[in-house]
């Protein structure tokens, strides 16, 4: 029979397969329902059928891989990520929960063929696409849509070139206007699982391997768009300026301030658009975004508040227009301690145990699976602390114990379920 360790070297081997495919020679950028997007979900479809899954896909390019076990057609354990990566990733910001996954189905299969007499329930991996929000201003695109919790409007969203996420389906061959029943509602998932790095540095400045989740940070973005007016750069004396720019600046920095003077709070301006963006021209209109995150719903949304007040000040004392753009908000998600409990068991059971609790600050698909599931995450240390970034690193020692972990979480809720013991059907979702 195959061994953890064979498996977990198959895991690191496809994360550089993957980390491969790529909208840009250089580069890795896979932004969803595109050419490299399908490739990848191709390559995926191929490793899950591989470990003996059956596969389906759906149109905006999620692909599921279910291993039907004695679960006869009933709720399945589901363990996924995302296969989309920001621009110029690294290799296993949301590819590493997915591979996991795989080679945890692939372990648990071939034990089953030993003669193990298998899971009660089926087992489900899912490569979600569009969890970045990298096209469409559309983060968690894929489980939304399979969750039929995308929101109104979303299909006209369009991205750099002018493509919504409506015509973008309909070029993959998709039809968006009659989308299908959601494959995820309450009662099709005993649990959502999502193994993922830290992206951060606190494992690794502990020189820890693992950490489990205890809650994921609520976050909402935002775009503001600052118009003023388009001017000679050398024949317009400073007063009498309208730089849409200079009032965009004065928005960057009052977040930072904000961010630093109130604890836990992060602010990211990362997108920053200057028209007719020449040298000697005064910008007369700039658009950024805005990341703002915080663990606590109502710090974050009164520090916006106070963000946008001063945004709003700094316009008007430079006489510009500005116009807020709400593009997502997402609530603080607590894990669901039944499934941290599996997590921490299996942690012990296979001597790693216990695990470092910790709150994640990046935005997962299990936040908006937490709708449909009760979700945990298991957290692999991300080697100083870098990501999004193509110097992210996955250890092979990690993503060893990571996988021996997960499938001994597999087991734990599986003899949980056999027990009765698990979750009673009503505690599952609200
Ligand atoms: C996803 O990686 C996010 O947290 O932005
Ligand atoms: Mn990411
Ligand atoms: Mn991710």
């Amino acid at each position: 029979m195959v061994t953890t360790a064979e498996l977990a070297a198959t895991v690191m081997a496809r994360a550089d397969r993957l980390g491969s495919i790529s909208e840009d020679a250089g580069r890795l950028v896979r932004r969803p329902l595109t050419g490299p997007a399908r490739d990848a979900e191709d390559l995926v479809a191929s490793w899950l059928t591989e470990a003996g899954a059956t596969v389906t896909r759906d149109a905006v390019g999620n692909v599921f891989g279910r291993l039907e076990n004695a679960g006869d057609g009933g709720p399945a354990l589901v363990i996924g990520s995302h296969v989309d990566t920001v621009r110029d990733a690294g290799r296993y910001d949301g590819p590493l929960g997915v591979l996991l996954g795989i080679a945890a189905m692939a372990y648990l299969a071939a034990r089953e063929d030993e003669g193990d007499p298998g899971l009660p329930f089926a087992l489900e991996v899912v490569a979600f696409a569009g969890e970045e929000g990298v096209r469409f201003a559309a983060p968690f695109l894929g489980s939304r849509f399979a969750t039929g919790t995308l929101p109104d409007g979303w299909l006209a969203r369009a991205d750099d070139e002018g493509i919504t996420l409506a015509g973008a389906i309909c070029d993959a061959g998709g039809n968006p206007d009659a989308p299908p029943r959601a494959r995820y509602r309450g009662a099709d998932v005993v649990a959502y699982i999502e193994p993922h790095i830290e992206q951060g540095p606190i494992l690794d400045l502990a020189g820890e391997a693992l950490g489990v989740v205890e809650a994921i940070v609520g976050q909402e973005r935002l775009r503001l768009a600052f118009t003023g007016q388009a001017n000679h750069a050398g024949t317009t004396p400073m007063p009498a300026r309208r730089d849409a720019l200079a009032g965009a600046a004065d928005a960057i920095l009052v977040a930072e301030r904000v961010a630093r003077d109130v604890p836990g709070l992060v602010a990211t301006v990362g997108e920053i658009a200057v028209a007719p963006g020449a040298a000697n021209v005064i910008p007369g209109a700039a658009t950024i975004t805005m990341d703002i995150r915080h663990a606590d719903d109502s710090v974050r949304v009164s520090a916006v508040g106070s963000i946008l007040e001063a945004a709003r000040q700094a316009a008007a004392s430079r006489d510009l227009d500005l116009v807020v753009t709400p593009e997502m908000e997402v609530a603080a998600t607590p894990c669901h301690g039944a499934v941290t409990a599996a997590i921490q068991a299996a942690a012990r059971r296979t001597g790693m145990g216990p695990l470092r609790v910790m709150t994640s600050g990046a935005g997962h698909d299990a936040m908006v699976m937490s709708s449909v599931a009760p979700i945990g995450m298991l957290f692999v240390r991300s080697p100083g602390g870098i990501s999004h970034h193509p110097s992210e690193s996955a250890l092979g020692g990690d993503v060893l114990a990571a996988l021996r972990v997960l499938i001994a979480t597999v087991d734990e809720v599986a003899t949980k379920v056999r027990a009765g013991s698990f979750l009673a059907r009503s505690e599952v979702v609200a």
